[in-house]
């Protein structure tokens, strides 16, 4: 028996849901002034498995380059407990409500990984707290750097991140037992204020160039509205080369050699962005290595591109997980309420301990030295 009533319902509820949003995306009201701000907060998120170990490490390294601002009471670091998975399954909630809380009191927060609940998990299927948190919070610019300096890769990728599949992910229609419809949205002021993000970099980090990723050719809508706009706003940067691409070749392209390094910032959908971002990481060193920045114009959130890596906690390898994802997310969440400095520093020192010659260096295995181990040294490049 087929359901066409309620599947209908569903729809509309979910419409209605989108124009409201889309509503509210008009309305918002530009970005934070940090440096303004009396005291900056910022949390912090262990999250699930390897996430707790490696965010103190980060948190350590914050409190190192931000001493002073920490006596002065200009920046106050807050941990919040609570974002794990089984507190979630307890509340059936993708993030626990005094979690959520407590974030919304944050002007900006690091983040740890945390569980994302699959078929076959113990696990009810509860909704990731990543999707849940970037959504809660209208964190719609996912911002990941990806640079391999010896290759002349230096790619900025601005991912969408409230919209596309992600927006209705678990709103699907299992209409009857054959046939399951997943939806994929777009919105103008979403596709606008993420494209304009993406050329507004461009502009004040003197990229000559902004490419877009989609797949318009197919699905019309969506991404084609999503191109449209590109090529709109491209027009306001008449100093800035626009070109398009759709997914697949540009999967291919990343791994080619002789062009690859003409790419410089890139501008997707939420679901491109995803799949382009862990193959564009794993060239640079694997997805471990990279960091990413959530930004809203109210909030901002800042975590490692991996996830929780369950095995190794499992398997009591935890304390010797790399901590350089998060460590260069807090650098990215430091750049971004203007201690630009300080997350150089903490930059060159990565980019110093991943060098041939150091003496500290991480396997995830005890052939490797601890998180801790690397921090300390990492510390003392500062
Ligand atoms: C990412 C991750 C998340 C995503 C998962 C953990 C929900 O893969 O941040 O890229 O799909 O966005
Ligand atoms: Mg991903």
């Amino acid at each position: 028996m087929y359901d066409i009533e309620s599947a209908k319902e569903q729809f509309g509820r979910l419409l209605v849901k989108h124009l409201e949003r889309a509503e509210r995306i008009k309305n918002d009201q530009g970005a934070t002034d940090y440096q303004s701000l009396d005291t900056i907060v910022i949390g912090a998120l262990g999250g699930d498995g390897i996430g707790p170990a490696i965010t103190n490490q980060a948190v350590r390294v914050m409190k190192h380059v931000l001493q002073k601002e920490i006596e002065s009471g200009k920046v106050e670091i807050r941990m919040i407990d609570g974002l794990t998975i089984e507190k979630r399954v307890e509340e059936n909630r993708a993030i626990p409500a005094a979690v959520l809380d407590e974030i919304k009191k944050c002007h900006v927060v690091l983040k740890g990984p945390t569980t994302t609940p699959r078929k076959g998990d113990p696990w009810p299927n509860i909704e990731s707290a990543n999707v849940a948190m970037r959504k809660e919070l209208d964190l719609f610019a996912n911002v990941r750097p990806v640079s391999v300096p010896e290759e002349g890769i230096d790619w900025t990728f601005f991912r969408e991140n409230t919209e596309g599949g992600y927006a209705a992910g678990k709103e699907g229609v299992v209409a009857s037992e054959d046939v399951s419809i997943d939806f994929t949205i777009a919105t103008t002021p979403g596709c606008e204020r993420i494209i304009r993000a993406a050329f507004a970099f461009a502009k004040a980090n003197g990229k000559k160039r902004v490419t877009a990723v989609t797949k318009a050719n197919i699905i019309k809508a969506t991404d084609g509205k999503f191109l449209d706009i590109f090529y709109q706003i491209a027009k306001e940067y008449p100093e800035i080369a626009a070109d398009d691409w759709y997914i697949d070749i540009m999967t291919a392209k990343l791994i080619d050699k002789k062009r690859r390094s003409d790419f410089e910032v890139f501008v997707l959908p939420n679901l491109y962005g995803d799949i382009l971002t862990d193959e564009a990481a794993e060239l640079q060193g694997g997805v471990g290595t990279a960091g990413s920045a959530n930004l809203g114009s109210r909030y901002a959130m800042f975590e490692a591109i991996h996830g929780s890596a369950p095995r190794m906690v499992q398997e009591g390898r935890e304390i010797y997980a790399d901590p350089s994802s998060v460590i260069r997310a807090a650098a990215m969440l430091l750049r971004h309420i203007g201690y630009i400095q300080e997350a150089a520093a903490i930059d060159n020192a990565l980019a110093a301990l991943a060098g041939a010659d150091c003496p500290v260096k991480i396997t995830g295995r005890d052939t490797g030295s601890t998180s801790e181990a690397y921090t300390d040294y990492l510390i003392s490049k500062l």
